[in-house]
């Protein structure tokens, strides 16, 4: 079993998505996403940015697996883009895309590194959006279709799914609070008649996966608000577990049991009747067959955790005068990780994967031609021991994926925030590998020994 907790095949890697990193996002016959819409408009992304060229990882993918392959990544998370492989969502597909993604996994297999494949990271096709996108029931066919092309050209070298990167995010930030592409504001009533689409096209992908290819190991990635118990009593522990699972009417999309409890448990939170009625989604005894439709894993994408402060209290013990923050602005709360894989083995009884954590700092390439990164190399070591604690008293997790690989693309903040192990020069495309990925290296070599 563990050794230095870990498991011995604990997949230690790094993630990126489609539209963060490739570019080419009109080339070899690739479709318009939502994203590449909005990208070309003003007033959405900071300064107006977008990502057309990104880090142009779509030509320069060769050099990219060297790297990963140079730092010892275990494993790899990608997303497909959909528009790359079906320009209008459904119908024909785009050959030239899919080989893409043929050559990518075949480059990453004969470096010994495990592709993990995320088929919906937010890039909707344009022409799925313009037919209602989520709010049309026919996407879970369409997703289903898509996921079936996908998965026979993959299926055969790639063992790890995930349907869906973060819901919280594209309903949540997307249609619920707009913020993110497409940036509107959707009623109760229509958010229910989405969730209820997003729930069975999961399902529905998972069947179809199941059917294409052998062996495989499938998930979702889902996020949301991890609270700290205060203290290690059980009270406050009890106390932190049920502010992390409620869900609040405003913003129920954004909460992790409004998208993890029906595919998980079968059932629907249990505040929801309370909250939204007759409007809860209804499902057949087949459908509920189809949004349960057993999972592996249950991955994780996770940044920060929130406090646990009673009202007359200004500052806890993360956020202080002067506290660390990461240039999101963000807390540095390593304990979450611990937290993250206690809480939802408990309550969702599988294994854990770390799909997505890590830092955005103020990065730049030194005198000396290097990326020197300390804050980065102490945030990981700090969240990376806080899964040492979880796995060493037994909590089974599979694996740790840095996000991300390389800076990238980041939504509506643009090319400011960097989260990459690899530092990219957006005017040249060179990359420099920052200190924190040899230390990552270092980590990778003795499974965490040296932590
Ligand atoms: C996740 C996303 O939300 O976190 C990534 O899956 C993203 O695509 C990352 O880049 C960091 O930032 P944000 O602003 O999207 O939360």
């Amino acid at each position: 079993m563990a050794e230095n907790g870990f498991c011995k095949d604990f997949l230690w890697g790094a993630a990126s998505a489609a539209h963060q990193i490739e570019g080419a996002y009109l080339e070899d016959g690739k479709g318009m996403g939502i994203w590449d819409t909005f990208g070309q408009k003003t007033g959405y992304i900071i300064r107006n940015e977008n990502g057309n060229v990104a880090c142009d990882h779509y030509h320069r993918y060769r050099e990219d697996v060297a790297i990963m392959k140079e730092l010892g990544l275990k494993s790899y998370r990608f997303s497909v883009s959909w528009p790359r492989v079906m320009p209008d969502g459904y119908g024909t597909v785009n050959e030239k895309g899919l080989r893409f993604y043929i050559d990518l996994v075949n480059e990453l297999t004969e470096a010994g590194i495990e592709p993990m494949v995320t088929l919906f990271h937010w890039n909707l096709p344009t022409a799925i959006y313009e037919l209602g996108g989520w709010e049309n029931p026919q996407i879970v066919d369409w997703f289903a279709q898509y996921t079936d092309v996908v998965t026979l050209a993959l299926g055969g070298k790639v063992k790890y799914w995930m349907t869906f990167n973060e819901p919280q995010l594209f309903i949540g930030a997307g249609l619920n609070a707009g913020v993110f592409a497409p940036f509107e504001k959707k009623s109760t009533e229509a958010l229910m008649r989405i969730s209820k689409n997003v729930y069975l096209a999961h399902g529905k992908a998972v069947r179809v996966i199941r059917k294409n290819c052998r062996d495989s190991i499938v998930g979702m990635a889902p996020t949301g608000e991890i609270v700290i118990p205060r203290d290690l009593k059980a009270e406050s522990i009890e106390r932190a577990r049920t502010l992390t699972f409620s869900m609040k009417k405003e913003n129920f999309t954004s909460s992790i049991t409004w998208w993890s409890d029906p595919v998980f448990m079968g059932a629907f939170p249990k505040e929801a009747e309370g909250l939204f009625g007759e409007h809860v989604p209804s499902f057949t005894d087949d459908e509920w067959k189809i949004v349960t439709e057993p999972l592996d894993f249950y991955g994780f994408n996770i940044y920060q955790g929130l406090e646990d402060l009673d009202p007359a209290e200004k500052y806890g013990p993360y956020a202080y005068p002067g506290s660390p923050k990461t240039s999101m602005d963000w807390n540095v709360t390593p304990e979450v990780l611990y937290w993250s894989c206690r809480f939802l083995y408990e309550r969702y009884g599988k294994p854990i994967m770390i799909t997505e954590n890590g830092m955005s700092c103020f990065d730049w390439v030194s005198l000396d031609g290097k990326v020197h990164d300390p804050n980065r190399i102490d945030f990981l070591h700090r969240y990376l021991r806080s899964i040492k604690d979880a796995v060493s008293e037994g909590i089974p997790v599979l694996g740790y994926q840095y996000w991300s690989i390389m800076d990238n693309f980041e939504w509506i903040n643009g090319y400011d925030k960097r989260f990459g192990l690899v530092y990219v020069d957006y005017r040249t495309q060179k990359r420099t590998i920052k200190d924190s990925a040899y230390w990552y290296r270092d980590v990778i070599a003795s499974n965490g020994g040296n932590l």
